[in-house]
C-alpha cells in the first residue's frame, strides 16, 4: 500500500513518555502517522525518527498547542487523533494559568476545532485520574465512574492545578461529543511507568525513580493521588516489565 493511501491518524505531544509508545505501536499496525512537536530538530524528539517504518510513515509537524493553524495542518487528512500532549510538571508551576490551565484547555480546544474542521472520525482525548479523583464530596466507597469528577474549587483551594486543568479540558471535550461534533472518548490514566522510549525522563518516571532512589518528591496533586492509588500493584507490573532504571 502506498503512503497516500494509508490510514493517517495524528498523535499530539508525540515525543513524550505515553505518546512515544502510542507512535511506535501505530507505525508497527501500518498507519501512516503525523506526530506533533514543539521542535522537530530538539535531540529529545531524535527516537521518533528511529522507531520502526518512522522513515516512511511517520511525518513530524512543529505545532504548540496553542497554535491552532499549525494544528489544522497536523491533523488534515486525519481520520483519527489521539490528544496526548499537555504539560505534567514536576512541581509547582509559578503561573499555572500561563503553564497548565491554557495548553491544556485553549490547546485542547484548539485540537479538537482541528478536528472539526478536518472531519476527524473518532478523537481519543488523554485526561487523567486527576480529573476523577480530587473529590472530597464523594461518597467513601462508592466506585468512582463516569459520574465522579475533581471539585474544581477543591483543586483551586489545594492548588492542584493540573488537576484543574485536566478536569477543565475533558468536561470542554465532552462537550464536543454531547454538541455531535466529534466522536470523543476520554481516558484517565492513574500513574502511568515503564520503560521509556524519550531520552529525558518525564514526570511520572521521575515520581518512581524518586521511590526506589529514596529520594521523594511529591506536588499536591501527587500525594493526594498516591494515598489513594495502588502503588503496589503498579510496583509488580513495573518489575515484570524489567524496566531499565536511568541514573539521574
Ligand atoms: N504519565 C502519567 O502517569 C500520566 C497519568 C495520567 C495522565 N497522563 C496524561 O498523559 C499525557 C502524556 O503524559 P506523559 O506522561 O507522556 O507526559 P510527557 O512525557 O511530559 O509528555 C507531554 C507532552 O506534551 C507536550 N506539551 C506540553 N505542553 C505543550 C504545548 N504547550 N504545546 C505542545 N506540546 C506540549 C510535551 O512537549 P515538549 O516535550 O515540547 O514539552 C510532551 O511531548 C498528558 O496528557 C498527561 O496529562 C499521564
Amino acid at each position: 500500500m502506498s503512503g497516500e493511501d494509508k490510514e493517517r491518524v495524528c498523535v499530539t505531544g508525540a515525543g513524550g513518555y505515553i505518546a512515544s509508545w502510542l507512535v511506535k505501536y501505530l507505525l508497527l499496525k501500518g498507519y501512516m502517522v503525523h506526530g506533533t512537536v514543539r521542535d522537530p530538530c530538539d535531540e529529545k524528539n531524535a527516537h521518533l525518527k528511529k522507531l520502526e517504518g518512522a522513515s516512511e510513515n511517520l511525518q513530524l509537524f512543529k505545532t504548540d498547542l496553542l497554535d491552532y493553524e499549525a494544528l489544522c495542518a497536523a491533523t488534515a487528512g486525519c481520520t483519527g487523533v489521539f490528544h496526548v500532549a499537555c504539560p505534567v510538571p514536576v512541581g509547582k508551576v509559578p503561573n499555572p494559568e500561563v503553564q497548565l490551565i491554557d495548553p491544556a484547555v485553549v490547546g485542547t480546544k484548539n485540537v479538537l476545532n482541528s478536528c472539526v474542521k478536518a472531519k476527524v472520525k473518532r478523537v481519543v482525548v488523554v485526561s487523567s485520574i486527576g480529573a476523577v479523583m480530587l473529590n472530597p464530596n464523594w461518597p467513601k466507597g462508592q466506585v468512582m465512574d463516569e459520574e465522579c469528577w475533581s471539585d474544581e474549587e477543591f483543586c483551586k483551594a489545594t492548588e492542584n492545578y493540573y488537576c484543574l486543568a485536566k478536569t477543565i479540558a475533558e468536561i470542554q471535550a465532552l462537550e464536543y461529543a454531547k454538541r455531535g461534533e466529534l466522536d470523543i472518548v476520554t481516558v484517565c490514566p492513574s500513574i502511568v511507568i515503564g520503560p521509556m522510549l524519550q531520552p529525558t525522563i518525564n514526570t511520572s518516571s521521575l515520581l518512581l525513580l524518586g521511590f526506589l532512589k529514596g529520594f521523594f518528591f511529591t506536588t499536591p496533586s501527587h500525594s493526594y493521588m498516591l494515598e489513594r492509588t495502588l502503588v503496589l500493584n503498579q510496583g509488580v507490573r513495573l518489575y515484570r516489565c524489567k524496566i531499565q532504571i536511568p541514573t539521574l
